[in-house]
């Protein structure tokens, strides 16, 4: 029986992505941006659904089906009738809205088919299934559980905001829906904008901010009470209403009454790249804080209406790595799965996923483990390829006898304080570098953060980096009890770690406090202790976790800073030459593709070069 393939597509609204699913497997995944270069790039993933076709060997013509993840005409209604609903109040952002709707949102199908005309010749029926049933799939199907409560949380997909589902075997049911305007992922995305970050991307930077916030403080309490009070009414079940008097995003060009909100907390918005004072953080850790209740809520109601042990989730809201690390805590669940790509990237491999296993009837296939295989479902490069790098921009590499001798080296490098690219194998589907296209460094070395933060990212130094742990060890550092492989649980640093913290910093500045030692491992420990954790599996990453079980025959520590291979503002690298530039605009100390170790070193006379790679 012929293969049969089914290419899943988010696109035209933020993270376009492209998935291919053969037979049921999740064969490829990949964001656009990684192909374009452009951060978040919404346009309709050419790139990506060549690169998922190539991969696979798929013909575009052979395809099985095609699955976009949502519906675009319930999308245009449900704009149309906000802004109907909101006017005249809405009326100059309609003005203003309405070329773009005519362009993309009233003729998205047919936009959507002109593109996918650009693949091939056949004209494939198009299925579309809702958004958040997209989210609910890319979250249910590929876990490793036969059943599951499903929690999606996002801004918003068609109407939907959030929903409680279940799982089991091949059928998802939607038991309830949260609707639009009222939305978890709107609420915090106000905030991020009122805080002075980018909506829809600086959402982690939120978080982040959120542990400065002077806990049990006058302040925090204040700010909790009054987004209670005015801001959103949340009722025991995790169901809310947000107060639209405060809000501009269903008519306005922007997210919040700036001068109300300004009244409501005392505080002005905070200018983009204005310092970071006490009461923005407070602020932040009061929506953080508020936001972990309301995940807290739903997902009792989940288990409550659903009766299940397990827990999976999805939608942008599920990237928030520290409600997910309470919602583990609270033991409300066994276990929880959470989607690596859980914002809309990720809803092309559920809408995928959704007609294989709802439209078309297919049974799941028993898997121990998990089917995203560790999220390492992009392009991966020959060392031919590589060697093409090394030529084109007359690199100086030197190829290594074999992983463990490449390991060792680099091991020794970190150990001594170097910090360097490590790109293997697949790239990475979701937001997180996982050990395949990472920048790493030592972990236990007091200057580490800082130096990466401002020498090697560029970005604001006040977010910590994360670590990655071999899986073995995981429980010697933190307070975890499971495996964390995509980054999506923080835990605690254990408390024999710890290092109190001198109440006499409690008011330094926010530099003052993150350099703080505060644990073994300095560079990873936020300021409340906290750890977001990748666990490193030997069997899904046999190469990151041979360097760290190097980097721990050396230090007698499994641990390295594991931060995305990019600089502030750009993608994640994709391709060698990507990775290749990258490394020589920053202060990165060395780079490793494959089996070669890069260095910056002036480059030697002919003679002396090293025998790095055959010719063409
Ligand atoms: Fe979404």
């Amino acid at each position: 029986m012929p293969r049969q393939a089914i290419l899943g597509i988010s696109a035209y609204y933020h993270d376009s992505a492209a998935a291919l699913l053969v037979d049921g497997r999740i064969v490829a995944a990949a964001q656009e941006e990684r192909f374009s270069r452009k951060r978040h790039d919404a346009s309709f993933p050419t790139h990506a659904c060549r690169y998922v076709l190539d991969d696979a060997g798929v013909a575009y013509d052979d395809l099985a089906a095609v699955a976009f993840y949502d519906k675009p005409f319930l999308k245009f209604e449900r704009l149309l009738e906000t802004y109907h609903g909101f006017a005249p109040a809405g009326l100059s952002s309609f003005v203003t809205a309405m070329p773009a709707w005519i362009k993309e949102k009233l003729f998205m199908r047919r936009l959507l088919t002109d593109h996918l005309g650009e693949l091939g010749h056949a004209r494939h029926r198009v299925l579309y299934p809702e958004h958040h049933l997209s989210h609910a799939a890319s979250a249910f199907y590929p876990s490793p559980f036969d059943e599951a409560a499903i929690l999606t949380i996002d801004g918003v997909g068609e109407w939907a905001t959030t929903t409680i589902g279940r799982g089991r075997g091949r059928d998802i049911e939607i038991l309830s829906e949260l609707h639009f305007p009222h939305s978890v992922g709107l609420l915090y995305s106000a905030f991020t904008y009122y805080l002075g970050f980018t909506v829809n991307s600086g959402e982690y930077k939120l978080m982040g901010l959120a542990p400065y916030g002077h806990d049990g403080s006058t302040q925090v309490r204040g700010f909790t009470d009054v987004i209670r009070r005015e801001l959103v009414d949340i009722r025991p079940d995790g169901s809310l209403l947000l107060n639209m008097s405060y809000f501009d995003f269903a008519t306005g060009l922007r997210m919040v009454n700036e001068d109300k909100w300004a009244r409501l907390f005392g505080l002005a918005r905070r200018a983009p790249d204005a310092e970071l004072t006490q009461p923005y953080m407070n602020l932040a850790l009061a929506i953080q804080q508020v936001t972990e209740d309301i995940v807290l809520r739903l997902a009792r109601t989940a288990r409550d209406v659903t009766g299940c042990r397990h827990l999976v989730l999805a939608g942008g809201v599920a990237l928030n790595c520290v409600a997910n690390g309470k919602l583990l805590a609270s033991r409300l669940f066994d276990d929880l799965w959470i989607q690596p790509a859980a914002g809309d990237a990720g809803g092309a491999v559920g809408a995928a996923c959704a007609v294989w296993h709802i439209h078309r009837r297919q049974p799941r296939a028993a898997t121990a483990c998990d089917a995203m295989t560790g999220s390492y479902l992009g392009p991966q490069f020959s060392t031919l390829e590589v060697e093409r790098t090394i030529r084109a921009f007359g690199a100086r590499a030197t190829l290594a006898s074999n992983v463990e001798a490449l390991a060792a080296t680099v091991a020794a490098r970190l150990a001594a304080g170097e910090a360097g690219g490590w790109f293997q194998g697949r790239m990475e589907f979701g937001p997180r570098a996982l050990g395949n296209r990472s920048i790493l460094g030592d972990p236990r070395n007091p200057e580490m953060q800082k130096r990466l933060n401002l020498k090697v990212k560029f970005r604001e130094g006040f977010r910590p980096f994360a670590p990655a742990v071999l899986e073995e060890d995981a429980g010697e550092h933190f307070d975890l009890d499971r495996p964390s492989p995509y980054m999506l649980l923080v835990a605690p640093v254990r408390s024999d770690h710890q290092r109190p913290f001198p109440p006499a910093l409690q008011e330094a500045p926010l530099y003052d406090r993150l350099y703080f030692q505060r644990s073994h491992l300095p560079a990873v420990t936020h300021v409340d202790y906290s750890a977001r954790i990748q666990t490193v599996s030997r069997t899904t990453n046999p190469r990151f976790w041979e360097l760290l079980q190097a980097f721990k025959t050396i230090t007698g520590c499994g641990v390295l800073v594991n931060t995305s291979f990019n600089v502030r503002g750009e993608p994640i690298v994709c391709m060698p030459d990507d990775a290749y530039r990258c490394f020589m605009r920053t202060d990165l100390d060395f780079l490793v593709i494959g089996d070669y170790l890069f260095d910056k070193a002036e480059q030697p006379p002919l003679d002396a070069a090293p025998a790095t790679f055959a010719p063409d």
